[in-house]
This record gives structure tokens, sequence and C-alpha cells, in this order.
């Protein structure tokens, strides 16, 4: 890999290729890799665990970061174009990793510079780094990746995870249940992408019916900043909340994950479950985003 901008450029081999790094990172930390590299963190979006755990992960391994976590303090707030923005960032950097509200915003920035890009989430397109992170979860919990039951509740429409995930997993033959409500089901082109792949799937608006048979357990936030009409995000923000009662007669090797920021869609008395796995989720973030950085500078 040269760049990382969607999953659906990532091979087979280069999705096992980072999860096997990521498992290494997690055993091996290895303290000098970026010896002498800088990384920019671009984020005109905010960010808690992609910006900190990238951060984590550069610095851990010896490199050293620059970049701005609010487009407010950049130049972009005075009208500079992503184009020069980029261009000048490229002067400075071994590595571009950035998020940026406009689907398709990574894909323009990785056209323009001959640095290596990392999409850190663009708009409601595409998150691969955290799909690098959900994989390499599920590999550790379920000890495969292959012929998986994977449920995904919540926020079809604008959730970039789910879009993300749920193209990634095109290769390991999983079994779909996409819960939301008709608001925010799935954009039209997943389905289709779904069908044309031979991927199993259904669309339904009722959690309780697929929690026995699953082994995976995504929930996701609805995105509110993705809302233009805020009377509509208020009629959908709860439609779903996971309790821990919920969880009775589950599979044993049930896993819940979430991409996370969690509003109200998982309640607190879940987290002492062992079956809770989201913040060691986020843990994770830091191996599998060691890995993509070192794969894609030819580190590793
Ligand atoms: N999962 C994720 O993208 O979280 P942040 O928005 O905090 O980076």
């Amino acid at each position: 890999m040269k760049k990382l901008v969607s999953i659906s450029d990532c091979s087979k081999e280069d999705i096992l290729h980072i999860v096997d790094l990521a498992e290494q990172f997690e055993k091996n930390p290895n303290p000098h890799l970026l010896d002498g590299k800088l990384v920019a963190t671009l984020f005109f979006e905010p960010s808690t665990r992609t910006r900190l755990s990238f951060e984590t992960a550069v610095q851990r391994l010896g490199g050293r970061v620059i970049g701005f976590s609010d487009a407010a303090t950049s130049s972009s707030s005075k009208g500079e174009t992503l184009h020069d923005t980029i261009k000048m960032v490229s002067n400075y950097v071994d590595l571009i990793v950035m998020r940026h509200p406009v689907e398709g915003a990574a894909r323009y920035a990785s056209e323009i510079t001959n640095v290596p890009v990392i999409n850190a989430g663009d708009g409601s397109n595409q998150h691969p780094t955290q799909t690098m992170l959900d994989l390499y979860s599920i590999k550790k919990t379920q000890g495969t990746l292959e012929n998986l039951t994977i449920s995904m509740v919540g926020d079809m429409k604008y959730g970039r995870t789910v879009h993300s995930l749920l193209m990634a997993m095109r290769y390991f033959n999983p079994t779909y249940h996409f819960v939301a409500p008709p608001e925010l089901k799935l954009p039209p082109q997943y389905p289709e992408y779904m069908r044309a792949n031979n991927i199993k799937f259904d669309e339904r608006e009722d959690m309780n019916s697929i929690l026995a048979e699953t082994d995976i357990l995504y929930m996701t936030r609805v995105q509110q900043e993705r809302f233009t009409d805020l009377v509509e995000y208020e009629k959908v923000k709860n439609t779903y909340t996971l309790r821990n009662s919920m969880l009775e007669g589950t599979k044993d090797n049930l896993r819940i994950l979430h991409p996370l920021p969690r509003i109200n869609e998982i309640a607190a008395d879940v987290d002492a479950n062992p079956k809770a796995y989201y913040f060691e989720q986020a843990r994770n973030g830091v191996f599998a985003r060691q890995a993509v950085i070192c794969s894609i500078l030819g580190l590793v």
C-alpha cells in the first residue's frame, strides 16, 4: 500500500498483512522504527481517538508529529484551499493523516501530492484505519475473520465506519444484519455493493431479533453533525439503547464493538459486561495504525 484512502483499494492480502502487523506491534513494540520521520495530522473535523491514537502510534515508534486539531487554527479559516494546504504540508513531512468533512477529500489530497496520505475519515464516506482496528479487534476476539454474523445497529446512513467495514469484510464470508430506523438505512450503493459481492445481509428495525445469533454487535452513534435538519435528528437520536439485561441469552463469543464516541446507544451498565469490548477496541487503534503507517512508509 502506498496510501490508504478507501478500504475498497485494499486486497485481502493487504488487510491480513495489516492485521498480522498490528498483532506484532502489540507484542513487540519497536521504539525506533520511525526515527527521523515526521507525520502531519490535519484534522478539519473533531476527533479524540483517531488523532490521539495516530499521534501515539507515531511517537511510540520514535517519530514526530506536526499538525492541527481544529481547522479554525489553520489558514483554511482565512480561505486557503485544501489544494494549497496539502501542497504546503507536503514540503514538511513524510506522511499526511487527514480527516475532512467532505467525501472524497482524502482521495483528492492523495492525487495532488507525492507524500502518502492516510484517510482518517472523509464525511460519511470512509474511515479505513478504523476498519483496520475493527478487523484486528474482531480477529482477536473471535480467532478468525471468516464466517461471522455481524450486526450493525444505529446510523447506517451516515456512519462511515459501517461503510468501510461492510466493504472490508467482503473477503471473509460474513452474514450481516443492519438495524436502523427507515431514516437511517444504508444508502443504496451499499446494498448494491453487497449484492455484487455475494455478501449475505438483511435490513431491519428491531434490534432484539438479531441478538441471539450475533457474533459481533457493532453499535453506532447517530451522527448529529451530518444532519441539515436537527428536527430530523431529534426524531431518531434515541432509537436504540443497548442495556445489560438484553445480553442474556446471547452467544458466549459475542463481543460488543463501537467506534466511539457513544452518546446513549450503549447504557453504562453494559461496560462491566465481559462482552463489552469497545474500550479495548480503541486501544487496538494504536497497533493497527502503527501497522498502517509502517506498511505505507515501506518500513516493514
Ligand atoms: N472512532 C473515531 O473516529 O473516533 P474519533 O471521532 O474520536 O476520532
